[in-house]
């Protein structure tokens, strides 16, 4: 039995996901994870809320309530909604923990004996008014480069040139307005990554098999231009973990916080041990510590493209600049943008389907479905209400809910609610069950290296190897000159669909269940041999026939969505 550690890139605080970033962490993050059980591996799989930086306190002003009062009642939010999609985490944690305060400034601590963090004077921008340091998000002003009237500080959304705040013209606070802004020296703590570049590229070079997509991403950011530049980890907040040497105070950090990005992959490990202190594992630290155990771990995170020079470098970084034994990453996948129909999904325009929407309309596995099967995984890819439409209707209700349906219902009505028994299996099963046993191993191979959109093929065609079998059995035919025969081929069929459930789990897991449920049987064990496995239900086992289990979407449906997700709200 292996041992696999999971993560997905943990979302940020300020307001609830759409499809697009469901798809690029926590959904194949949690296909994986459910595989790895399938498989009877050892699993833990951890995400978490990510509860600083200017978004989340910005997010908090605009709601007119505290910051952390915000964040506790999005984390629940969150929570619940990612149980609606069914994602499976063994814990969802916070950055905001305890436990991510004190491991962050332990990491700090050790990161400073080890010398490889400097103090920085610099100058920032203060307001009077606000009584506060500004950092980039809380300016705006005019940008220098396109004239557009509302900058931000970090970046202009108009021409998407990355600022300086002092670049800005008649810059002003974006929380009070004021424009009476001043010039004032700060010192903050900076990582010295660029002594680390050699170990880092020897790290990523020795790295097997990662996704082009990753690695040519980490390439590009220790090579290209500046290289890998020293990142300053400290901020002029009042939100997020106070700047301390471990537990001591750090003279002249007095009032300041960490950087949202060096706390947020650290709560990878703390949300280990919030798991533990909720009470549902006992030892974090033999998925953490290589002293502890971990070294038998395989480490996979799952992340949007933007997210890779953070797990590529920056985590690496402070993992092997502290010099104790944590758990590296062993496997980073990481995906490309999905678009909504002609365009991108918009959080401001309340453009595209966000996920407490898209679980109103239909429930979970449509979804699961769809995002999984077309995950943009190459390249970006793109979410059409036709291809949704089409998507659903076909692989969904017409393979495999309809293979279920006729087989369960035509027993049903010459054999009664058993399995029947008699018959013998023939060429034609023989055969089924040689291509079926082909497909299903290509199946395992995509799954076990997380290629999402393989995988979702390769299933797909398992369904539809059993669809053309009784097309050609026929034993509604059979069955008027041969019941024993048709007996023998309606046991092996009824036997098919508790295998797709167990194999479809990680992909439908509701329908998976249903299906389990209605053939009244709870061995879900992984078909090692087919023929074996194509045998669980004997003759004589009671069943009942499932409820539909996937219905089509109608074409005044997709029409309405696409009417009400189009945007400007
Ligand atoms: N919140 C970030 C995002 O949504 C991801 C943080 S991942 C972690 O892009 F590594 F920082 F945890
Ligand atoms: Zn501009």
């Amino acid at each position: 039995m292996a041992r696999h550690l999971i993560t997905s890139a943990i979302p940020y605080i300020n307001g609830i996901k759409h499809l697009g970033n469901l798809v690029g962490s926590q959904l194949p993050a949690d296909l994986f994870a459910r595989y790895q059980r399938a498989r009877g591996h050892e699993v833990l799989f951890l995400c978490a809320t990510d509860e600083h930086g200017t978004p989340a306190e910005l997010a908090a002003a605009k709601a007119g309530k505290p910051v952390a009062e915000y964040c506790a009642e999005m984390h629940q939010v969150q929570a619940r909604i990612a149980e609606g999609f069914r994602l499976s985490f063994d814990h969802f944690g916070r950055s905001s923990s305890p436990q991510n305060h004190r491991l962050t400034q332990h990491f700090a601590g050790v990161l400073a004996d080890q010398g490889l963090i400097r103090e920085v004077s610099e100058t920032q921008m203060y307001s009077p008014t606000d009584g506060r340091f500004l950092p980039d998000r809380y300016i705006e002003g005019t940008c220098p480069n396109c004239g557009f009237d509302s900058a931000r500080g970090d970046q202009c959304d108009n021409c998407t040139k990355q600022l300086d705040p002092v670049d800005l013209i008649n810059p002003r606070s974006v929380i009070s307005g004021a424009t009476d802004l001043q010039m004032r020296e700060t010192k903050h703590l900076y990582l010295r990554q660029s002594t680390m570049k050699d170990q880092l590229e020897q790290w990523i070079d020795t790295r097997e098999g990662w996704p082009v997509l990753t690695t040519s991403i980490a390439k590009k950011w220790l090579n290209d231009g500046d290289g890998l530049q020293d990142r300053g980890i400290t901020r002029d907040l009042d939100w997020g973990i106070p700047v301390k040497k471990g537990e001591e105070d750090w003279p002249g950090m007095e009032g300041k916080v960490f950087y949202v990005w060096f706390d947020a992959p650290i709560e990878y490990i703390a949300c280990a041990q919030e798991w533990v202190d909720a009470g549902k594992g006992s030892d974090w630290e033999r998925w953490w510590r290589t002293d502890r155990g971990a070294e038998d771990v395989t480490y996979t995170q799952f992340m949007g493209k933007d997210n890779v020079p953070f797990h590529t470098l920056s985590f690496p970084a402070t993992i092997l600049g502290s010099g104790e034994p944590w758990k590296l990453v062993d496997y980073i996948k990481s995906f490309n943008y999905l678009n909504y129909d002609g365009g991108q999904f918009s959080t401001s325009r309340g453009r595209g389907v966000f996920m407490d929407q898209a679980l109103e309309i239909l429930p979970p596995d449509y979804w699961r479905w769809w995002l999984l099967s077309h995950a943009p995984e190459s390249s970006d890819s793109e979410f059409t209400w036709e291809n949704f439409q089409t998507s659903v209707n076909k692989d969904l209700a017409d393979v495999l809910g309809n293979f279920a349906s006729r087989v369960t219902k035509f027993c049903r009505s010459k054999f009664g609610e058993v399995v029947p028994e008699g018959g013998s299996l023939g060429p034609r099963e023989a055969q089924l069950i040689a291509d079926l046993t082909t497909k299903i191993r290509d199946y395992e191979e995509h799954m076990s290296q997380a290629e999402v959109r393989k995988s979702a093929s390769a299933l797909r065609a398992a369904w539809v190897l059993g669809n053309e079998y009784l097309q050609e059995a026929a034993p509604w035919s059979t069955f008027k000159t041969d019941p024993e025969q048709a007996a023998a081929q309606i046991r092996l069929a009824l036997n098919l669909i508790r295998l797709y459930a167990v194999i479809s789990e990680p992909f439908i897991p509701d329908a998976a269940a249903a299906l389990l449920d209605a053939l009244a049987v709870t061995d879900r064990s992984w078909p090692a041999d087919l023929d074996t496995a194509l045998q669980i239900l004997p003759a004589g086992h009671g069943f009942t026939v499932p409820e539909v289990t996937f219905r089509k979407i109608t074409d005044e449906e997709r029409e309405d969505w696409q009417a009400r997700f189009a945007g400007n709200r």
